[in-house]
């Protein structure tokens, strides 16, 4: 798709490394995205810092903009003001980025009613947005799909209303979490909703502005819907996934390091698994210290919605069980088919076969380097991972998928010894 926009596809060239030393983590983009869609329910100025500056992140910006909001982002802090006065989003926009869906709600609230396109296929697997859908009609939306966009109108509703989410997704769980905190004078309960860290971050950011919600953080959330939000300033958490990556390049490649401004408990099942694993790993209160030293051992990992494993650092655990002593096993069960990696990972000499949603990873001496194709954000990311550890040289096309995600990806390589080059 970027093609069509004239932007040249990139790639990476890596050369085996040893990743040793420390690296700084920024905010995460998975909260980062939905504060941004809410913020078009706060009517003053709002200040948010530690935004990481990635492709994602501008395309919501784009996104805020052509709803009629003045955005500007420096130094990692946007700062949003004015008015939204147009109820559209258009299909460019949304295609590029599936999160967009979530300023639908929001949008609606502030205008009356509001059109987004469905967001399309995906990379990772099928992602439909029917919860939101059930969602918003419960809230008192009036719902109509056609020709691939969602008309939106805002009717009444009852004053307590319940939505019990069939999966806890976290993008419905945000989103219904938003719509309702301004729904004056309703109470809602979300059931089975999303436990994730971003979650949480998000329920802080409306509570700050002037929501009343509690229970973020657990399978059941509270919304007593007010008439306003007000402006302010406010932080994003550390991005998990981020770190997590960052841990899992350094103990694959045998390296030592530590891995700085995070929030430790965010990833307390990787820790656990590093350390199942053979790493050794060293907990402390904004950082966590990894040694991959050690041979590998073989571990059975089964993903989950929070606090289990992250679907978002399948694919990196994936190149690290890839070198391990023993077979593996990763069942998946948020995406079940996020697993375009494995092909580009038996490339370059892994022994990974997957059967219904299960992957088995047959350890190998080495990986040895290739070139290959990264198929979406974390696929990529391991990939990338894969390059450090292989023998010889390893080429890592469709570069824009990582630069969604990760913000100064060179760099914070390069600071713990990764030989990269980004060729565009
Ligand atoms: N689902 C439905 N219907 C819906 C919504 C979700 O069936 O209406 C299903 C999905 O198909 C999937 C499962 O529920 O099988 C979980 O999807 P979820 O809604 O939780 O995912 P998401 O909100 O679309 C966010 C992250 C993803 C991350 C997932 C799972 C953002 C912007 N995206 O997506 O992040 O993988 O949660 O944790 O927060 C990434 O950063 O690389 C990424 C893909």
């Amino acid at each position: 798709m970027l093609i069509n926009e004239g932007i040249k596809l990139g790639y990476f060239i890596l050369e085996k490394s040893h990743l040793n030393g420390e690296v700084k983590i920024s905010g995460a983009k998975n909260a980062a995205l939905p504060i941004l869609a809410a913020s078009l329910l706060v009517d003053d100025g709002l200040e948010i810092k530690n935004v990481p500056d990635l492709l994602d992140v501008r395309t919501m910006i784009e996104i805020l903009k052509t709803i009629g909001k003045s955005v500007k982002f420096e130094n990692n802090i946007v700062k949003i003001s004015g008015d939204v006065k147009n109820k559209v989003v258009p299909y460019d926009l949304v295609r590029k980025m599936r999160a967009s869906f979530n300023v639908l709600g929001p949008l609606v609230l502030k205008l009356g009613e509001g059109q987004v396109s469905l967001p399309g296929g995906c990379a990772i697997g099928v992602r439909p947005v029917d919860f939101h859908i059930m969602g918003l009609k419960k809230l008192g939306f009036e719902i109509d799909i056609e020709h691939g966009e969602v008309f939106a109108k805002k009717e009444n509703c009852e004053k307590e209303v319940i939505i019990n989410l069939p999966f806890p997704s976290v993008g419905a769980t945000e989103h219904l979490m938003t719509t309702a905190s301004l729904l004056n004078g309703v109470k809602v309960t979300i059931e089975n909703a999303a436990m994730e860290p971003e979650v949480v971050d998000l329920q802080n950011f409306l509570n700050k502005m002037g929501a009343i919600i509690t229970g973020a953080g657990t399978r059941k959330i509270f919304i007593k819907g007010v008439k306003k939000l007000r402006g302010g300033s406010y932080t994003v958490v550390p991005d998990r996934i981020e770190a997590g990556t960052y841990a899992l390049s350094i103990a694959a490649t045998f390296g030592e390091g530590l891995v700085k401004n995070i929030v430790p408990e965010h990833l307390e099942v990787l820790w656990e698994v590093l350390k199942e694993t053979g790493t050794d790993v060293k907990i402390f209160d904004k950082s966590v210290y990894v040694n991959g030293k050690n041979k590998k051992k073989a571990i059975n990992i089964n993903v989950q919605p929070y606090p289990g494993f992250p679907t978002d650092l399948q694919p990196q655990i994936m190149v690290y069980l890839s070198v391990a002593h023993g077979t593996s096993m990763i069942i998946e069960n948020v995406f079940k088919n996020r697993f375009h990696h494995v092909d580009e990972l038996v490339r370059m000499g892994a022994k990974i076969k997957v059967i219904d949603g299960t992957a088995i990873i047959e350890g190998v001496e080495k990986l040895s380097g290739a070139k290959v194709e990264g198929t979406d954000l974390r696929a990529t990311a391991a990939l990338i991972i894969a390059g450090f550890m292989a023998d010889g040289v390893t080429e890592v096309h469709n570069d824009f998928h990582v630069l969604r995600g990760y913000e100064n990806i060179i760099p914070k390589f390069e600071g713990i010894g990764g030989k990269i080059k980004h060729l565009r």
